[in-house]
């Protein structure tokens, strides 16, 4: 089994996922806060970051997946989080503590479209565009990066999500990390990354070998952001911020002339 089928599989059956964090949680130093690792992050700063949930969640909040507002009526996340009905979507934007059900805003999904490319077995082409059916007027949305080149090792994005901690954070409040890009040769080092469909063309390797942080499980779909711009999806990892095994982005660039396409 694939690390990315046994994380569709954990989506549908929740209830591992605390037991497969635990490993991960002494792991994660003091040095910087996840995600796994990461810290507090504000609405303001990151307004176009949004929550997709879904009626087949077990935890309270109805959590899922991460997105991202690209246009006031669209969703950009991961095509592995968006396999459900589309009745059973919803999006929460501007709530940064999801028990706070006084702050944000709430949209039901009209429309699901899949990269056509999207495939399960090497989780290339991981996106997936959602129509709001009550657009998020007046937020800021997200600039596509269309450089291929801005996927640099040495670069420095941020991840953003309310996925798991691993205890280093809240549960369900939205957490941000810096995680250096470590450049596709890292990931195409590691057992395994390449034969789990890593590639240089449509990923970003980034986060840390030290196992200080990382995105994690919920997370998934949401925004990497550098320099203003979305650099790439949240998608695919072994764990969350264990030694060794950094994170697995799917890449914009390559694919913004298709997302484009979608948004308007
Ligand atoms: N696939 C996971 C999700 O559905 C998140 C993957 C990111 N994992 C990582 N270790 N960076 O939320």
């Amino acid at each position: 089994m694939t690390w990315s089928k046994f994380d569709r599989m954990l989506k549908r059956t929740a209830a591992l996922i605390t037991v497969l964090l635990l490993s991960t949680a002494g792991t994660a130093s003091a040095r910087e806060p996840l995600v796994v690792g990461g810290t507090l992050a504000s609405v303001s700063e990151a307004p176009w970051a949004v929550v997709l949930t879904n009626t087949a969640a077990t935890r309270e909040s109805k959590r899922w997946c991460g997105g991202v507002l690209v246009a006031a009526n669209k969703v950009l996340t991961a095509a592995h989080c968006a396999g459900e009905r589309v009745a059973s979507y919803g999006v929460i934007q501007g709530r940064a503590d999801l028990t706070d059900h006084s702050l944000g805003r709430f949209s039901a999904v009209s429309k699901v479209w899949v990269h056509p490319a999207y495939s399960t077995a090497t989780n290339r082409n991981d996106f997936a565009v959602l129509t709001l059916k009550k657009p998020m007027t007046g937020v800021p949305v997200l600039r596509l990066e269309t450089n291929p080149k801005a996927d640099r090792r040495g670069a420095v994005p941020t991840v953003y999500g309310w996925g798991d901690t691993a205890d280093t954070g809240p549960d369900d409040t939205l957490q941000k990390l810096a995680v250096p890009d470590l450049g596709d040769a890292t990931c195409l080092g590691i057992k395994g990354y390449a034969e789990n469909g890593y590639t240089a063309a449509a990923n970003i390797c980034a986060g840390y070998m030290d196992g200080t942080g990382d995105a994690c499980q919920g997370d998934s779909g949401g925004p990497l952001v550098l320099n203003g711009r979305l650099l790439g999806i949240v998608s695919w990892g072994r764990g969350c911020a264990e030694p060794q095994y950094p994170g697995v982005y799917a890449e914009i660039a390559p694919v913004a002339k298709t997302l484009v396409e979608q948004v308007r």
